[in-house]
C-alpha cells in the first residue's frame, strides 16, 4: 500500500449548513444519514409538508412550527446530534414581532427567504421586497438571526432563466443582494447553495456578516455533466453552472483564507425524481457528503496528502460555518475520520416512503475514493 492509499484525516464532527430532512416517515433515517457522515449538527430546511411557517405550536396560523419540528429532530437525534437549527419559512403570514419574539425564546435562529415559486416546496414564498417594505427583514436584522436565502431572481422569461451569462441566480446577486444590504448593511446574510462567479465576487466583496454555503454537487458537476445523457439525479436548483463558475466555486473553497465559505449540502431527496411530465428538484447526498467533498477538492488541485490542504478543508468542512452561525466548537475528541479507502455508494431505503438515490449513484459512477467512520 501506497501513502496515498491510507491517508486518513481526523476530523472535528461537523455541521451540514442546509440539509432537508423532510418529515415523517422520512425525517428519522433522514436524520441517521446525517449522523453516519459525521454530523454534529444540521441546519434543517423548513420547506416541508405543512411548510415550518410560525415559531410557536400554540400560535394558531395554518402551517407547521419550528418548535415542534426541532422537538420531533431531538427526540430522533438526541445528543448524537445537538446543534440543530430550524430556519422560519418566510411567508405573507409572517410579522416582525414573530421574528422578535421567536430571537427572545431562544428558539429562532434563522429566517430562509425563498423566491416564489422558485423551486421544490417554494409554493408559499413571497418576494423579497415584501418583507423589505413590512418590516421582516429589519427585525432580522435587529435581533441578529441570520436570514438564509434561495439567492435566485424569480418570476423570469425563459431568456433570464439560464444563459451563459445571464440567469436567476446573477440576476438575484447584482439587483437584489446589493439592494437588500444598501439597505440593511449589518443584515447575518448566508447566500446559500451559490453556484456562479458573480454571486462569489458578491460575497468576497461584502463584510463579515455576508457568507457562503457550497454543497459537494456544485463543486463537482457542470451542467454539461447533466445534460449528457441527461443524468436527472444532478437536476437541483440552483441549476449547475458553467465551467468558469465552478472554477470561482472551487477557488474560494480551496484558497487558505476560505473563512466566509462553508459545508452546505443542499441534501434534497426525492423518492420520485422523473416523472412524465418533468424531474423534482434536489440532489441527495445524505451519508456520502464529506466524501464527495473531499472528491472536489481533490479534482480541483487541492490534494488531501498536505496538512496544510487538510487545514484548509477542515476549515471548509467543520468550522467555518459553526463559527457564522455562532454554534459551539466541536468539543474535543468529538470526531470521525474520513480515509482514501473506496466505497460503494448504497441507495437508501426509507421505509413507508421509498428509495433514495445518493449521488453518484445516477451518474457514471457507483463508488467514491473515499470513507467515512463515525
Ligand atoms: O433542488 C432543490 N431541491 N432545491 C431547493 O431549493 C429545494 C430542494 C428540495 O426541497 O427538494
Ligand atoms: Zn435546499
Amino acid at each position: 500500500m501506497n501513502a496515498q492509499e491510507n491517508t486518513t484525516l481526523t476530523l472535528p464532527k461537523w455541521v451540514d449548513l442546509h440539509a432537508h430532512l423532510r418529515q415523517e416517515p422520512m425525517l428519522a433515517p433522514l436524520i441517521e444519514a446525517q449522523i453516519s457522515m459525521g454530523c454534529r449538527g444540521t441546519l434543517a430546511m423548513p420547506n416541508t409538508k405543512p411548510p415550518l411557517a410560525k415559531v410557536l405550536e400554540a400560535d394558531p396560523l395554518p402551517y407547521g412550527s419550528v418548535e415542534s419540528y426541532l422537538g420531533r429532530i431531538r427526540a430522533i437525534a438526541g445528543d448524537r446530534m445537538p446543534e440543530v437549527i430550524v430556519p422560519l419559512y418566510l411567508t405573507k403570514d409572517t410579522t416582525p414581532k414573530m421574528i422578535e419574539d421567536g430571537a427572545k425564546s431562544g428558539i429562532l435562529r434563522a429566517c430562509k427567504y425563498y423566491p416564489p415559486h422558485g423551486t421544490t416546496g417554494a409554493d408559499f414564498a413571497c418576494g423579497l421586497e415584501t418583507f423589505m417594505e413590512n418590516g421582516v427583514i429589519e427585525a432580522i436584522e435587529e435581533t441578529g438571526l441570520v436570514l438564509c436565502a434561495h439567492g435566485e431572481e424569480h418570476i423570469l422569461g425563459d431568456a433570464d432563466f439560464f444563459d451563459r451569462n445571464r440567469n436567476a441566480e446573477i440576476l438575484f446577486y447584482t439587483n437584489r443582494a446589493p439592494r437588500l444590504l444598501d439597505a440593511c448593511p449589518d443584515l447575518k446574510f448566508v447566500a446559500e447553495h451559490m453556484t456562479t462567479r458573480t454571486a462569489c465576487d458578491f460575497v468576497k466583496k461584502a463584510g463579515p456578516n455576508v457568507a457562503a454555503s457550497i454543497t459537494p454537487q456544485h463543486l463537482l458537476y457542470t451542467i454539461s455533466d447533466l445534460l449528457k445523457g441527461c443524468k436527472y439525479h444532478l437536476y437541483c436548483m440552483p441549476l449547475l453552472k458553467f465551467e468558469d463558475d465552478r472554477a470561482a466555486l472551487r477557488e474560494a473553497v480551496t484558497s487558505a483564507d476560505n473563512g466566509k465559505f462553508f459545508a452546505g449540502t443542499d441534501s434534497a431527496p426525492h423518492t420520485t425524481k422523473a416523472t412524465e411530465c418533468g424531474c423534482a428538484a434536489g440532489c441527495f447526498t445524505g451519508g456520502y457528503a464529506p466524501q464527495l467533498y473531499a472528491q472536489a477538492f481533490e479534482e480541483a488541485g487541492c490534494a488531501l496528502e498536505s496538512l496544510e490542504n487538510q487545514q484548509i478543508f477542515r476549515q471548509f468542512l467543520c468550522t467555518n460555518g459553526p463559527e457564522f452561525y455562532a454554534l459551539p466548537a466541536a468539543a474535543d475528541g468529538e470526531t470521525f475520520t474520513l480515509t482514501r479507502t473506496p466505497r460503494k455508494v448504497e441507495m437508501l431505503e426509507i421505509p413507508g416512503a421509498g428509495a433514495v438515490t445518493p449521488l453518484p449513484l445516477g451518474t457514471k459512477r457507483d463508488t467514491l475514493p473515499w470513507s467515512v467512520a463515525v
